[in-house]
């Protein structure tokens, strides 16, 4: 299967299907001397743990993951780190009922189309697990953009109709939909409750913040910063939709509206700031000094309990009742996912801008 990296000199390859021995990442390009440790890897693969609370899958999986190769005496090596987090609570045999089945919302029917062999067990790559590889890669991206003070924070703006209003960053990690605002994360809660009693999913938004990002990152063509996070967040399942910065409301804007004024600041250097945010941190594809602004529109989990009409392969037609345990709503599990491929992304941009300038290669190679 083609398409499994992305990166250009951070690397991530992620493998494994869902109801296979176990899912893996290899995280080449990453620079020697980061500390790095398994528990660094955990503490993020935990905050996508499935079973954590009554809106995510029940799946009972303690998703711990094994440094195979890439660090020595807890530092980075330099070369390739290979991560593995076996699979252990799969229970295939939910899926049986499925086998001849397209279901809605899936991938299966592309998938026949496309190799002609698939293996009905949860989603095969198209699987929610698939992004444990991306969250373990993201960890490492993330420790390494802290110790250029760049941090990755992101966090449900919303879930169907419910906004987050305020931004309470310790209210995240409080509440199960991982929402910045304590009263939305209530609202939240019991809209879900009344889409599970009528055996129905949700969707929701998922805003990423990166903040203390310097100007100069990124490319201004095919590389372009805002296109290659767009492709990296696309790149998650059920996401339909990235935006940037103020995104499709600025088609909506004037010009006097969405352009940010740059001012001068006293600091930091280079005593240039924008007095407004509405491109979202970068333009010309080349960061600006601001947060980055990154969303995520994350369609409501196509797996549903309610009677639906579809297809077998044969074409006749059937109706379909998904057992099984999935999330009635995708969003807070693909919070830190969109975290991880964002930092990825601001990552690798900043490592393959390192060669822009002559005066920067010559502080690596100069005399
Ligand atoms: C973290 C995560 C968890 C997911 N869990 C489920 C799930 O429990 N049930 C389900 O039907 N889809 C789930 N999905 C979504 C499917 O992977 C995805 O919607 C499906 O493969 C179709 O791909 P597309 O929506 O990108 O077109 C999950 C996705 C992510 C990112």
């Amino acid at each position: 299967m083609a398409g499994s990296s992305i990166g250009t000199i951070l690397k991530l390859t992620t493998w494994g299907e869902s109801h296979g021995a176990g899912i893996g990442v290899v995280i080449d390009g990453c620079p020697a001397g980061l500390p790095l440790s398994e528990d660094d890897i955990q503490a993020y693969l935990d905050r996508r743990k499935p079973g954590q609370s009554r809106y995510t899958t029940q799946r009972n999986e303690s998703d711990r993951a094994e440094i195979l190769s890439g660090v020595y005496e807890g530092m980075t090596t330099g070369t390739p780190v290979s991560i593995l987090v076996r699979n252990n609570d799969q229970h295939s045999k939910d899926y049986s009922k499925l086998k001849d089945l397209y279901r809605p919302g899936h991938a299966d029917y592309g998938y026949d189309m496309k190799y002609g062999i698939r293996d009905h067990r949860g989603g095969g790559r198209s699987s929610g697990r698939e992004t444990i590889g991306r969250v373990a890669g993201g960890a490492i991206a993330a420790k390494l953009l802290a110790e250029l003070g760049i941090s990755v924070t992101a966090y449900t703006k919303s879930i169907g109709p419910v906004c987050a209003e305020q931004f309470d960053p310790d209210e995240i990690s409080r509440n199960p939909l991982c929402m910045p605002d304590a009263g939305a994360a209530e609202m939240a809660a019991s809209y879900l409750e009344g889409c599970m009693e009528h055996k129905d999913s949700a969707g929701g938004v998922i805003e990423c913040i990166v903040s203390g990002m310097p100007a100069g990152a990124g490319d201004p063509v095919f590389e372009k910063l805002d296109a290659n996070l767009a492709k990296a967040v696309m790149s998650i399942g059920a996401v339909k939709a990235v935006e940037i910065g103020d995104g499709f409301l600025a088609a909506a804007s004037t010009g006097s509206e969405n352009n940010d004024p740059f001012i001068p600041a006293a600091e930091p250097v280079p005593h240039i700031v924008k007095a407004s945010n509405h491109a979202g941190g970068i333009l010309g594809g080349i960061s600006d000094g601001s947060d980055i602004i990154v969303r995520a529109a994350v369609k409501p989990t196509p797996s549903i309990a309610r009677l639906q009409k579809t297809v077998k392969q044969d074409g006749t037609p059937v109706q379909l009742e998904i057992t099984g345990r999935h999330d009635p709503v995708i969003v807070p599990r693909a919070v830190v996912v969109v975290e991880c491929m964002t930092a990825l992304t601001v990552a690798d941009a900043l490592l393959t801008g390192m060669s822009a300038k002559l005066s920067s290669v010559k502080k690596i190679w100069g005399n």
